[in-house]
């Protein structure tokens, strides 16, 4: 982590929870927030319980995320949901691009890209999110496989746009595996996003962009993965889902 950059954990809730267990869980990370110190915290239920992680976060340090966004305002589209809808229960965040989205739903860097620009446009903050699946990684490809990604994720995005983005590094390989990248491998990685914010954009912006790591981050691996200086928080999924799990991540961050 770096002086410059707030540390942001994330909670990725995927498709897991019920009303009643999402409720109690931000209630009860609600609860905990006065102990959170220096780092931004947010959950990211299932699209149904928004609301409900809405009320119950109220008025507290936790922020609301969605797990996804469709790119057009309002209309016949069917299952999708808008930005304003979003805004609209209180999200301050969005997860775009995410491996299961292009993997299992078929997202395409383009399709993140529509909803990177819709989501600035609102007002929303987007965690994007890039990574290589483990044949990549076998063949050497890991590299290009990010710069592509980030290509194509950020194509048309100003300066001013990207300063406001963070960016997650999720190795498809080390996602709900426990099979987790180790702190350098994934400093490389962040390290190369970071400098391809800094020759695409300048300085500035690849000072201030908040790169967090994702995939099978628990409370035993966070602090030697957020001690790299390149790692700004973490995307959490399965140890997410609990508080006991969750909360020693936010302290480890904050440490
Ligand atoms: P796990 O923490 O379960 O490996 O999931 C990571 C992830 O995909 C977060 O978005």
């Amino acid at each position: 982590m770096s002086d410059q950059r707030k540390p942001f954990v994330a909670g990725n809730w995927k498709m897991n929870m019920d009303a009643a267990s999402s409720r109690a869980l931000a209630a009860e990370l609600a609860a905990a927030a006065g102990s959170f110190g220096d780092v931004d915290v947010a959950v990211c239920p299932p699209f149904p319980y928004l609301a409900v992680v809405a009320e119950a976060v109220n008025g507290s340090p936790v922020e609301l995320g969605a797990q996804n966004v469709y790119h057009e305002p309002k209309g016949a589209f069917t299952g999708e949901v808008s930005t304003a809808m979003l805004l609209d229960v209180g999200c301050r965040y969005v997860i775009l691009g995410h491996s299961e989205r292009r993997h299992i739903l078929g997202e395409s860097d383009a399709d993140v890209n529509r909803k990177l620009l819709a989501a600035l446009d609102a007002g929303l903050c987007p965690i994007v999110c890039v990574g290589e699946k483990i044949e990549q990684r076998e063949a050497g490809e890991t590299g290009k496989v990010i710069r592509e990604q980030f290509e194509g994720s950020l194509a048309g995005l100003s300066a001013a746009q990207a300063s406001k983005i963070v960016i997650a590094y999720e190795p498809v390989w080390a996602i709900g595996t426990g099979k987790v990248a180790t702190p350098e491998q994934a400093e490389e990685v962040h390290a190369d996003l970071r400098s391809l914010l800094e020759q695409r954009y300048n300085a500035d912006v690849a000072a201030a962009v908040r790169i967090q790591y994702g995939g099978s981050v628990k409370a035993d691996n966070a602090a030697s993965l957020l001690g790299q200086p390149n790692i700004d928080g973490a995307l959490v999924g399965g140890a997410s889902l609990t508080a006991e799990a969750f909360l020693p991540i936010v302290e480890a961050a904050a440490s």
